[in-house]
């Protein structure tokens, strides 16, 4: 019976789910799985890694603050960084899923990899995969930046906020 406790329409479950990744830069690639990620849960934490390892083009802070300008319209998103195991991050914040978006079948093998592995390791978050929509598949922000040194023009690519700063940090 509609309305009923038994539908599972009106369950009590929230999705809580973390997007993680380095997002240096965000693509519109990325923005449209928070978009869809957003659509699909109740809360969705886009976490910036931060990793001491990398060489990243944008500071954290840079990152959040594209990030944030850009998903300023989508009150269930939250920004936030972490370091260490995503598994412990998304245990600390209470999430039940992580988002990861697939492009392509190349991408495949990397994302099953680091699904097991963070079942193994935390079987509670289940690992969520989306299909990056066609006209974005091409697009990695390793491609964007390497066209950016090479003087091309990025802006079909990224969201506004991301090219003007791309373009800011070339001219130095
Ligand atoms: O945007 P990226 O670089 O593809 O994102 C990779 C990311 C951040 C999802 C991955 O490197 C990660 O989860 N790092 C945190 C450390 C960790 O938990 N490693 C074990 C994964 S199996």
């Amino acid at each position: 019976m509609a309305g009923s406790q038994s539908d599972p329409a009106n369950s009590e479950r929230r999705l809580v789910a973390v997007y993680p990744g380095s997002f240096d830069p965000l693509t519109n690639g990325h923005l449209d799985l928070i978009h869809r990620g957003a659509r699909v849960s109740d809360h969705l934490i886009v976490a910036i890694l931060r990793n001491t390892n990398k060489q990243p083009l944008f500071s954290i802070e840079e990152r959040a603050e594209m990030i944030r300008e850009v998903t300023a319209s989508l009150p269930t998103v939250e920004i936030d960084s972490f370091e260490g195991l995503l598994v412990d991050y998304a245990a600390r914040r209470n999430a039940n899923a992580i988002l990861r978006g697939i492009r392509a079948i190349s991408d495949y093998e990397t994302e099953l990899q680091m699904a097991l592995l963070n079942r193994r390791m935390r079987p509670e978050t289940e690992t969520i995969f989306l299909m990056a929509a066609e006209e974005y598949s091409f697009i990695s922000s390793r491609m964007i930046k390497e066209i950016v040194m090479l003087g091309g023009d990025v802006s079909r690519f990224v969201p506004e906020p991301v090219s003007r700063r791309l373009r800011a940090k070339s001219v130095r």
